[in-house]
């Protein structure tokens, strides 16, 4: 995107603007199956005479927390939205941005609905006025598809036309950063504010604004027809509920896998077939670049929210990269730093010029440790956003796990 200039991304939105832009589209549940399969009853049943801290409580007891990566229990987030007057928005985070992640595409290309209502569900919680849907223009079928089908919830009398705004995004990372979103929705250079105030206070266009991830409202909707149970009941290495999680790199099979919540990297390695035929198991990114690396020594952590904590990274939005003898993990940290430094939006000091300096110091032969962790507690400490606070982690995983390899 940064390469692009202004006659070429003037002629593909023509393109796109002109229909002449034809994505492959997968096979997906469309509206008319959907209600066949009871679709949309909850929302409406909701809306006639729905108690939305009953709904609340479900999300609780169903134990949902933000799927977009950072975990924060999703029904609080109404109780926050709802605690600020009207008029109220709401934004869907749909630029999954992070390298690895493809669960909230996975999602959309097959069951758009369930997004959907629940997106409706959770725009009813808080009397959201407008929604705004934030897509990611990498991905052509899925905006192809929602366009459609928001067409057909509108047709459908289950929505007012324009009550669902559905945006673009322009391949930004940082405009996942729901600050950033919220800059970029309302048309300005995407770059994330300063919190507090939190979104759910201070929102688009200064609004109080609920934010959800779209594998959120997948769950949302699943609990609401299906009852908290279809989480809440499933139980492995102490933790509760599912996750989904985007699984890639060295491994036979590469997909989404939807395992339980108390996965480890040796439950998820082998639902995605085993290590590719002549690759040993020797690293994994657990969720992001912003995770870092761990070592395959530490087979046996639970991949969950909180349980990474004490090996110094976290979960996030599962992308689970699994490395083998065949890489470096030296290398694959410097590339996560690369893509760091590409995608910072450059508005504080601790990110923009620590990415340079981080990439150029972990270029050299021999790495000056002590330097490059002074220069990772600034970018922890100092930077406004978690692209620069989770930025260091990389170089630090790989300073105690590989220290041979620097
Ligand atoms: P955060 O913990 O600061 O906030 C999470 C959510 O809770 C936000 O919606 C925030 O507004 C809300 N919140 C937190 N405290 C609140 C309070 N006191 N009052 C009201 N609302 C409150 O985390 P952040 O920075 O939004 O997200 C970081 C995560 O994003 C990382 O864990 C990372 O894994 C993930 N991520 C996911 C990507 C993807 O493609 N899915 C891409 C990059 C990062
Ligand atoms: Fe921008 Fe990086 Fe600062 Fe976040 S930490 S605001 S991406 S410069």
């Amino acid at each position: 995107h940064r390469h692009v200039d202004h006659a070429t991304f003037a002629s593909i939105e023509a393109t796109i603007d002109a229909g002449d832009f034809h994505p492959v589209i997968p096979d997906y549940e469309d509206f008319d199956a959907y209600v066949a399969g009871g679709g949309y009853a909850e929302l409406k049943a909701l809306r006639a005479n729905g108690d939305w801290e009953k709904v609340q409580d479900d999300l609780a007891s169903a134990g949902l927390r933000g799927m977009g990566g950072a975990g924060f229990p999703s029904g609080k987030k109404w109780g926050f939205v709802r605690a600020n007057p009207g008029p109220r928005l709401m934004a869907v985070n749909g630029d999954e941005g992070e390298p690895g992640t493809f669960k909230d595409r996975y999602y959309l290309e097959r069951t758009p609905h369930l997004v959907l209502e629940g997106m409706l569900i959770a725009a009813w919680a808080v009397k959201a006025e407008r929604i705004y849907l934030y897509m990611r223009d990498e991905y052509p079928a899925v905006l192809k598809i929602l366009a459609t089908e928001i067409a057909a919830l509108e047709a459908a009398g289950i929505v007012e036309p324009g009550y669902i705004d559905l945006r673009r995004g322009a391949g930004a990372y940082i405009c996942g950063e729901e600050s950033a979103m919220i800059e970029s929705i309302e048309g300005k250079r995407g770059i994330p504010r300063l919190r507090p105030p939190y979104v759910a206070q201070d929102g688009i266009f200064g609004l109080p604004t609920l934010v959800h991830n779209i594998e959120t409202l997948h769950w949302i909707a699943r609990i609401t027809r299906e009852g908290h149970e279809i989480k809440s009941e499933v139980e492995h290495n102490d933790r509760k509920g599912m996750r989904s999680y985007s699984v890639s790199g060295r491994v036979a099979k590469p997909g989404v896998y939807l395992l339980p919540a108390g996965s480890t990297i040796t439950d998820v390695i082998e639902a995605a077939g085993g290590m590719a035929e002549g690759h040993a198991f020797k690293a994994y990114q657990p969720g992001g670049p912003s995770s870092g690396l761990l070592p395959a020594s530490l087979h046996d952590v639970p991949l969950d929210f909180d349980t990474l904590q004490p090996h110094g990274t976290f979960i996030g939005s599962a992308a689970v990269v699994v490395l083998s003898d065949k890489d470096s993990a030296r290398d694959a940290a410097l590339n996560m730093l690369r893509f760091f430094e590409a995608e910072s939006c450059g508005q504080c000091t601790p990110c923009r010029v620590g990415c340079e300096k981080a990439v150029k110091l972990m270029q050299a032969e021999t790495w000056d440790a002590p330097l490059l962790e002074d220069l990772c507690t600034v970018m922890a400490d100092a930077s406004i956003c978690g692209l620069g606070q989770a930025a260091p982690n990389p170089i630090r995983l790989v300073m105690k796990h590989f220290p041979e390899e620097i």
